[in-house]
């Protein structure tokens, strides 16, 4: 019999992970079909029963509903608790299993891009849902030196005193991590700046970035963010949110079926889809 993946959300008819589960699904030969189903936040409880009964075999879980999920849930994975955030669940022998592939899908999207994390020293820019996915994942892989900036720079105290995995970072004002940006390998940026309506402003100055630095965006529309192109003419490596989306996507997809699916593949259709 056919088996059945979605996506949750509100509003969903945007996601492309439709389009690139059942392209993959066809790839690998599997009889499986994957749909984006629009759930509203009151009628989440009743949702999520009702992919119970039908037996779906996995679903990804995307806004509103990524920290609401976990009390619906049968088991959640210790990293997904402690990010305290759900994106992808699978049905195992009839119960909801509930992972986060956010933070590690950025994670083995950046190493598909450079050799490691370890020992190198990383900003991250913005404090809220996926920096903290990001934060507590590389906490987790044992990557010590991740300092935080953020506008409201109190969140990204909080983000560091809540992470369980020992690290030795710090909080930063924007402007103290402007004068130190000459310091950190890997700059990573996790806010909406960017993205429409600001997509001709950068989150912070790249005056002092080094020029072998790294810096990544999570943000893939559009591709290459006011901040990527300023770090690009400073002879940056630079690497935009398709690869976060993608090996999400992917871990995901090998979580459900067995299979680590072809991820240059999964960026040439999401790509295609973005016109
Ligand atoms: P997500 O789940 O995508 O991470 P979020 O939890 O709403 O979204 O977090 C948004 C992040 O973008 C926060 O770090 C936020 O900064 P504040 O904590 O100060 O609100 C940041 N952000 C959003 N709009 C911003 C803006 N106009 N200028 C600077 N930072 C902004």
């Amino acid at each position: 019999m056919k088996k059945l993946f979605a996506v949750i959300g509100d509003p969903i008819s945007h996601s492309m992970s439709p389009a690139m589960h059942n392209d993959l699904f066809q790839v690998y030969g599997l009889d499986a079909h994957y749909h984006a189903l629009r759930v509203r936040p009151s009628d989440l409880k009743d949702a999520i029963k009702g992919l119970k009964a039908i037996g779906i075999s996995g679903f990804n879980v995307t806004i509103p509903h990524k920290v609401e999920i976990m009390p619906l849930l049968d088991r959640i994975d210790p990293l997904a608790l402690s990010i305290g955030a759900v994106n992808t669940v699978v049905n195992e022998g009839g119960d909801f299993v509930g992972y986060n592939t956010d933070g590690s899908g950025y994670v083995k999207g950046l190493l598909s891009d450079i050799p490691t994390i370890i020992d190198r020293s990383v900003l991250i820019i913005g404090a809220g849902g996926a920096a903290r996915a990001i934060f507590f994942t590389m906490a987790f892989e044992g990557a010590k030196k991740i300092d935080i900036t953020n506008r409201t720079v109190s969140k990204a105290a909080d983000l560091i005193d809540s992470c369980p995995y020992e690290t030795n970072s710090d909080a930063l004002e924007i402007q103290d991590a402007e004068a130190e940006l000459g310091k950190y390998d890997i700059v990573i940026q996790t806010t909406s700046i960017g993205m429409s309506p600001h997509i001709n402003e950068e989150p912070l100055s790249l005056h002092f970035l080094k020029s072998d630095a790294f810096v990544s965006d999570i943000i893939y529309n559009p591709l290459e963010t006011k901040m990527l192109q300023l770090a690009r003419l400073k002879g940056a490596n630079i690497q935009n949110g398709l690869n976060m989306f993608v090996f999400q996507g992917a871990l995901a997809f090998e979580k459900w079926t067995g299979i680590f699916p072809d991820t240059e593949r999964m960026k040439r259709l999401v790509k295609s889809q973005l016109g």
